[in-house]
């Protein structure tokens, strides 16, 4: 079967869902979710969306706290970009219904957090349910618009690629697997975008949900498109500490309102920091990393008891709640966290269009590395990084849209050439035991801290599991479990690389062989370039 579509989105979160809802305006849009639509990062992202809207503050203060947090590799032009258009984005949500938390004395005006890093209040909430806020009208606007089909429980496996009229290889699509039924079909378009989202899930522990694989990354690499910067992983310093709940994450905006980091004795950890527990988020989670190391201890605490209960369940009603199920009342007690993987601040290199470096492929939101976070983000700047990527996306892909033709691809064509249906399903046993493999080596070896010999018994432990799952994608039946297994293979063989690449300690990455910052050899981004492109064989040229 073929489908055709004007634009292919890849992913539901914020930035497959605005871009979707953007584009629909100029053509038919297909939105491919792997499981439901609001199983994203979106969906859990508690903090906020940075935006400059507070009355002291400047657009200019957002620039420098962002290109701060970044340790000199952010891109000044897309730092401007992405922070100059964050009011009208906000604005924008704001029209379609979004009910972020308003101010008491001014109900018409967002009332402000504070997060690490940022010298003003400008995280723009809806309590502590941010993203799942922003998510559920941005589904409920893609549900009801007449030109998206939307197609839940549909996983992109590899990108389709013809021949232009130049001569040149263009993206048409993705081949798709129905995940109900295993069927394969290629779904075409004119411009495919990649919003898949990150991939936390290549480490052992981290906020992310499930579906945080690397896909769209995964994908782009073996498509040809470069990617860069994927050394950089952001550790988020407070997730939940407790056996009955892995990935909760307990928001950065609770340091914001006051809380403070303790050890086990119930000293302050980030006492001798200039910016205390508001420091940027690479320096907070080393902190906490080297204390855990030090004292042996499995955790350290986040302790918000001293500001008034009734604040407390208000402000953060869905963190106040989950603790409480688990027999944890933080008003009264503080809470075990421990840092997790959380943000991938890399991925397929945009220019400021998101466009790829192969033509017909675009890529939005965390897949994207569009230069904005350099080697550590800045909290509450990815879902605006989202926005307006998505907003300048659709702007650009329009003239696609409007001006060149369908791909040639019609049947018959050659059909998927991987695993298919006939083949015996891989035995669940082999795929989680690579999986378990890959996300411990990771965390152990590449995790907040690294060294040349750990990232070596990374790449070897590596190169022996990719190996076989590359078998297995051959001989067996295709199915999720082995995609998603296969594209962690992949993100992991990237950050590896890329992490090898950089002899020196910047940002998220800190290296116990190279522990100095070096601006004259590594003040620069780390590119990677494919040189052997996945081209399917037989596809029309
Ligand atoms: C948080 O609420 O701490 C997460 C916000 C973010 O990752 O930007």
């Amino acid at each position: 079967m073929i489908l055709k579509f004007d634009y292919l989105v890849i992913g539901s979160g914020i930035a497959g869902l605005s871009f979707a809802l953007k584009a629909a305006k100029a053509g038919q849009v297909g939105l491919l979710a792997k499981r439901s639509l609001t199983d994203t990062n979106t969906n859990l992202a508690q903090g906020g969306i940075a935006a400059v809207l507070g009355q002291d503050d400047l657009l200019q203060f957002h620039v420098e706290d962002t290109l701060a947090s970044g340790g000199g590799l952010s891109h000044l032009d897309t730092v401007k970009t992405v922070v100059e258009a964050g009011p009208k984005m906000i604005q924008e949500l704001l029209d379609l219904g979004v009910p972020f938390t308003a101010q008491v004395d001014h109900p018409d005006q967002p009332e402000l957090g504070r997060e690490g890093g940022h010298s003003h209040r400008r995280i723009v909430h809806a309590k502590d349910m941010t993203g799942q806020t922003v998510q559920k009208t941005l589904v409920e606007k893609t549900l009801a618009h007449p030109n998206i089909k939307v197609f839940d429980h549909y996983l992109a496996l590899d990108l389709l690629q013809e021949k232009d009229p130049r001569g040149q290889m263009r993206v048409t699509g993705a081949w798709v697997l129905n995940v109900a039924t295993g069927e394969v079909c290629a779904m075409i378009a004119k411009a495919t975008i990649l919003a898949t989202g990150g991939s936390g899930k290549v480490y052992l522990y981290t906020t992310n949900p499930d579906g945080a694989s690397g896909d769209g990354l995964a994908m782009g690499w073996r498509a040809g498109a470069d990617v860069a910067n994927l050394e950089f992983v952001q550790f988020h310093p407070t997730c939940l500490f407790h056996p009955q709940l892995h990935n909760f994450l307990i928001s950065e905006a609770v340091r914001g309102e006051g809380g403070r980091l303790i050890n086990a004795e119930g000293e302050p950890l980030m006492k001798d920091h200039p910016q205390g527990d508001l420091a940027c988020r690479d320096v907070v989670a080393l902190a906490i990393d080297t204390e855990m190391k030090r004292s042996g201890a499995d955790c350290v605490f986040l302790d918000i008891t001293h500001r008034p209960a009734e604040f407390v369940k208000d402000r953060f009603p869905k963190i106040y709640a989950t603790c409480l199920n688990l027999g944890l009342d933080i008003t009264q007690e503080p809470i075990p966290v421990v840092p997790a993987a959380h943000y991938q601040c890399g991925g397929i290199l945009v220019d400021l269009n998101g466009q790829t470096t192969r033509p017909g492929l675009y890529a939005i939101g965390e897949v994207a590395a569009t230069g904005l976070h350099g080697a550590n983000r800045l909290a509450s700047n990815s879902l605006l990084e989202a926005l307006v990527m998505a907003d300048r996306a659709a702007t650009a892909t329009q003239t696609e849209a409007l001006t060149i033709g369908y791909p040639k691809l019609t049947e018959p064509y050659s059909p998927w050439p991987g695993g298919r249906l006939g083949h015996a399903p891989a035995e669940a046993v082999l795929i989680t035991q690579s999986w378990d493999e890959i996300r411990r080596f990771m965390w152990n070896y590449v995790g907040i801290v690294r060294s040349d010999q750990r990232l070596t018994m990374a790449a070897n432990r590596l190169a022996l599991v990719k190996g076989e799952i590359d078998d297995f994608f051959r001989i067996f039946e295709v199915d999720a479990d082995l995609v998603e297994v296969r594209n962690i293979a992949v993100v992991a063989d990237l950050i590896i690389r890329c992490a090898s690449e950089r002899r020196e300690s910047r940002g998220l990455h800190f290296s116990l062989t190279w522990p100095n910052r070096d601006d004259a050899r590594f003040k620069r981004d780390t590119v990677l370039t494919n040189a052997e492109p996945l081209l399917f064989p037989g596809l029309a040229a």
